[in-house]
């Protein structure tokens, strides 16, 4: 097993809004192992943004631990933070946060100028990571020019450029469609998987969850679940490349308006498995994007040559 890379111990979260408190996180304590996949669910106001920003040190707790990397976040300063989170810690947005007037390239190259490095070689390794994610052909495109998933696949690569060891992401495809959803998950989760990069998700919807390795399921800010999903999430996912994912899996969590799963005829095509042999009528053609071949092509084909060079 693992080491923990995240471990929060009793953490609370309390706004004072005149004489209102609001208790955003009521007492939470789990930790979370190097390389997993952990989805953190729960309704709307549950206190999962509230969560998720503590642990990137973008909000301070009122009470409690946080221990990322084995370095104690909730005692660090501001500036101190700056550098915790440009050395650890990468973050995808659901609205993408794109600079508008920049293109793929300079949006995914920024995170770079903080670290230092040369104008040529930030340009280099953004890229690459755009390669990565399937924009190799729309790098010279700003953010108005590209689909809700084009953009969200260039927050992605500026969240991994610097290769982080842990990636957040709050609600990373709640703008997208289902289609759009899938193929962003499996993108999220196949470069975390590669680059062994523990990946913390935010998301509403119990389906998508079902692909963490760990689901931790919060109301009224307390854990009221937290599950070992590992082998589901393996069955979940294979079911989706096999195409026998006909019904999404209700997960392990009671359906409720709130949680409930996206429509089975909703369901997407399956990009296909890059490390299952190639058959002649595997691939469905990818009507998502507008070109002719899947973005899997182009990951699978920079996945393949990433050996050459350091990520
Ligand atoms: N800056 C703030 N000031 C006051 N209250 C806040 C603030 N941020 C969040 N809250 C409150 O804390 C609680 C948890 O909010 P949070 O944003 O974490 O919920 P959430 O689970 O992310 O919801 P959603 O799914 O709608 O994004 C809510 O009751 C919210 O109103
Ligand atoms: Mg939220």
């Amino acid at each position: 097993m693992e080491k923990p890379v995240i471990q929060v111990k009793d953490l609370y979260k309390i706004y004072r809004i005149g004489t209102n408190k609001v208790r955003a996180l009521n007492g939470v304590d789990f930790s979370i192992e190097k390389g997993e996949f952990c989805c953190i669910v729960g309704t709307s106001g549950s206190g999962k943004s509230t969560l998720l920003n503590m642990l990137a040190g973008l909000e301070k707790p009122t009470k409690g631990q946080i221990v990322i990397a084995g370095e104690h976040i909730e005692s660090k300063n501001e500036s101190q933070l700056v550098n915790f989170r440009q050395a650890h810690v990468g973050f995808i947005f659901q609205s993408y946060n794109l600079m508008q007037n920049m293109t793929a390239i300079e949006n995914v190259a920024m995170p770079l100028t903080f670290q230092g490095v040369s104008k040529w070689e930030r340009e280099r390794r953004a890229i690459k990571m755009l390669k990565l994610v399937g924009l190799g052909k729309y790098m010279r495109h700003r953010p108005g020019e590209m689909s809700g998933g084009q953009q969200q696949r260039v927050g992605i690569a500026r969240a991994l450029v610097v290769n982080p060891e842990i990636v957040f992401a709050d609600e990373p495809t709640g703008n997208l469609d289902s289609n759009t959803t899938i193929e962003v998950l499996q993108l999220i989760k196949k470069i975390s998987q590669e680059k062994n990069q523990t990946m913390v998700m935010v998301t509403h919807d119990n389906y998508l969850a079902g692909f963490g390795d760990r689901i931790i399921q919060i109301r009224d800010g307390k854990i009221i679940r937290n599950v070992d999903n590992r082998e589901q999430a393996r069955l979940q996912m294979e079911a989706l490349m096999n195409g026998t994912a006909s019904m999404p899996d209700p997960g392990p969590f009671p359906q409720t308006a709130e949680t409930a799963v996206p429509d089975a005829a909703a369901a997407p095509q399956m990009p296909a498995d890059p490390t299952a042999p190639q058959t002649e009528s595997g691939g469905e053609p990818d009507t998502q994007n507008g070109s002719s071949g899947s973005i899997w092509d182009e990951v699978n084909e920079t996945i393949k040559n990433e050996g050459d060079t350091q990520s």
